[in-house]
C-alpha cells in the first residue's frame, strides 16, 4: 500500500482516531479524536504524559488493535492491511528468551519468507552497528536492558519496511549510547528516506531527530499542538546548544505542562 502513494498525499493519516479499552473494571478511554498527516519520509516524533495513549495509538497503527472510532488512511485510500506492513519496535522488547540475539534479529525476515542463512548473514554485517558484536550466539537472559532493545531495534530495521513506528526505543539505554544512537538514526533516516514515528518522553530527543513533533496531552489522549522543527539538515547533536533550538525546546515543554 505505501508503495503506491500518488499526489503527494500523506503516506499515513489518521483521521478522528479515538479508543476505548473495555476492562473489568469499565471503560478507559485512551484516545480521543486524534488526527494527523504524515507525509512520505518524514521524521515525526510523538511527546505526551505516561498514560496518554501513545502506546495504544503506535499499537492501533501497527494493525494489532482496532480503533473504536476513526479511520486510518494511506494516500488517501483506507489501509486496513497494515498488520506486516509497518516496522514496528513496541514498547517491550518482546525477545524471543529460547532464540539468540542473531536469531531474535532476523524473526521478522524469517517470517517473511527471506532465508534463515540470507537472513542471518544480513543481521552479522550490522551486529558492531548496534553495539552487539561478540554478544551473537548470546540469549536475552544474558543481556543488558539496554542492549535488549538494541535487538529489538535491529531486528525492526531488518524488516525494512517503509514506515517504522517505534516507542520509547532509547528509553534504557545511558546518556553516551543514547546520543550515539542518536547520531546513528539520524545518519540511518537521512540515508534511507524511510518514514519513521517515534514515541519518547524526552523533548530533546524529539527535537533532534524530527521534522515535526505531536504534542499530546492526557486523558483520553488529544493532539494538543504540532511543532514544526525548521532547522536544517543534516543535523548534528551539537544543535541543542544553539539559542533557536533551546527555544523550541521551552516551547515544548510548556505546552506539555498546560492543562489545556
Ligand atoms: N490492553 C489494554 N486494556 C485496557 N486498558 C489499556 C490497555 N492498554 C492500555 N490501556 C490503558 O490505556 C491508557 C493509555 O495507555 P498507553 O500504554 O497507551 O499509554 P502511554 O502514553 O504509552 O504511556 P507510557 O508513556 O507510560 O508508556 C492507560 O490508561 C492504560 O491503562
Ligand atoms: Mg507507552
Amino acid at each position: 500500500m505505501t508503495n503506491t502513494i500518488r499526489n503527494n498525499l500523506p503516506v499515513l493519516t489518521l483521521n478522528r482516531i479515538g479508543k476505548v479499552w473495555q476492562s473489568r473494571e469499565g471503560q478507559v478511554e485512551a484516545l480521543t479524536d486524534v488526527s494527523m498527516d504524515i507525509q512520505e519520509g518524514e521524521f515525526v516524533s510523538i511527546v505526551g504524559p505516561s498514560g496518554c495513549g501513545k502506546s495504544t495509538l503506535l499499537n492501533i497503527l501497527a494493525g494489532l488493535d482496532a480503533p473504536s472510532k476513526g479511520t486510518i488512511l494511506s494516500g488517501g485510500t483506507p489501509w486496513r492491511d497494515r498488520l506486516g506492513h509497518i516496522g514496528y519496535m513496541p514498547q517491550k522488547d518482546l525477545l524471543l528468551p529460547w532464540r539468540s540475539v542473531l536469531d531474535n534479529a532476523i524473526l521478522a525476515e524469517e517470517i517473511s519468507g527471506v532465508s534463515k542463512e540470507s537472513a542471518r548473514n544480513e543481521a552479522l554485517k550490522m551486529m558492531g552497528e548496534f553495539g552487539l558484536s561478540g554478544f551473537e550466539h548470546n540469549y536475552p537472559y544474558q543481556l543488558s536492558g539496554g542492549m535488549k532493545q538494541r535487538v529489538a531495534l535491529l531486528r525492526t530495521v531488518l524488516a525494512d519496511n517503509e514506515l517504522i513506528l517505534l516507542d520509547e526505543p532509547f528509553a534504557a539505554l545511558d546518556a553516551l549510547t543514547r546520543s550515539n544512537m542518536h547520531e546513528w538514526l539520524l545518519g540511518l533516516w537521512e540515508s534511507w528516506h524511510k518514514t519513521l514515528i517515534l514515541v519518547t518522553h524526552d523533548v530533546e530527543e524529539a527535537l533532534i531527530l524530527s521534522d515535526r513533533v505531536y504534542v499530546l496531552g492526557g486523558r483520553p489522549g488529544f493532539v494538543k499542538s504540532v511543532v514544526s522543527v525548521d532547522m536544517s539538515r543534516p543535523r548534528s547533536l551539537a544543535m541543542a546548544d544553539q539559542a533557536d533550538f533551546l527555544r523550541l525546546k521551552k516551547h515544548v515543554i510548556n505546552l506539555l505542562k498546560s492543562t489545556s
